[in-house]
């Protein structure tokens, strides 16, 4: 079996985008958030890079993520800051407790990882079940602008203890008609020049159309869609390489 988000990928993740790090999504969620007072949820919160930065600035937020390993490093980083918020194992499709959020975010494009129309569709639906009245739903979305078959990528990280990991990342497949990209990721950890560790990802990415996302909003019952590009609240997109970032409310 291929892993996703596994040891070496979080590892990674944690190194490259390590908390706080922001593309202007911290700044711009912090200040959609600002007038929250309930709880809010962050799926897929990943290592807390997002997370941390609003709880440290007295913001009420839960996390969940599938994976085990990214909940490992977002739980070790929130113990270094003497954090202790509430977080859960668990799917963007299934996830069910009794809580009414105000607000559920998704930034990073990380929607886009939910690559099975049904699913996406499904995950919304699950969103729009644990807003409360009135509560929000933001969530970040990008396009693929340049799409080519084979297109591989490389990169390395220097661990603290001197470690190397490589990551070689190339697009295999396309599927234009159900929108999306499936890329692999080989990730290594060498040291000295012995192979340490590998893992192979699979690393599916779906794509909407702006106005389409807009339409599956709606279709779900969300009201008040508020579309923003380069994290400028309201400014429609132009630039097809700047981050689009969809405000909703679900009003019940
Ligand atoms: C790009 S990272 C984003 C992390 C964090 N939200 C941030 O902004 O830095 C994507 C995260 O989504 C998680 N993830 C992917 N599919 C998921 C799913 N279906 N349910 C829950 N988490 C999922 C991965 O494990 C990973 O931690």
């Amino acid at each position: 079996m291929l892993s996703y988000y596994g040891r070496l990928s979080s590892e990674v993740y944690d190194m490259d985008k390590p908390i706080g790090h922001s593309f202007g999504d911290i700044e711009f969620y912090m200040n959609r958030l600002a007038s929250c007072e309930g709880i809010i949820l962050e799926p897929a919160t990943g290592t807390g890079r997002m997370l941390i930065p609003l709880l440290e600035r007295g913001l009420n937020v839960e996390g969940f993520d599938s994976s085990k390993d990214m909940l490992y490093v977002c739980k070790n980083n929130c113990i270094k800051r003497n954090l202790n918020p509430k977080l859960f194992e668990a799917n963007m499709e299934s996830f069910s407790n009794d809580t009414k959020y105000d607000a559920i975010i998704v930034p990073a494009g990380t929607f886009l990882l939910i690559h099975n129309r049904a699913d996406s569709i499904k995950v919304l639906h699950n969103f729009y079940k644990h807003l409360s009245n009135g509560g929000r739903l933001i969530v970040d979305i990008f396009l693929q602008s340049d799409i080519s078959i084979g297109t591989v990528s490389t990169r390395t990280w220097k661990c603290s203890n001197g470690d190397i990991i490589a990551l070689e990342n190339k697009i295999a497949e396309v599927d234009y008609i159900n929108q999306y990209t499936i890329s692999y990721g080989r990730y290594e950890k060498w040291r000295e020049g012995v192979l340490l560790q590998t893992e192979l990802e699979y690393f599916p990415l779906r794509w909407y159309g702006v106005e389409e996302f807009k339409l599956i909003l709606e279709s779900i019952g969300f009201k008040d869609i508020v579309i923003s590009s380069d994290y400028k609240f309201g400014q429609y997109p132009t630039d097809t390489e700047k981050v689009i970032t969809f405000e909703s409310v679900a009003n019940k």
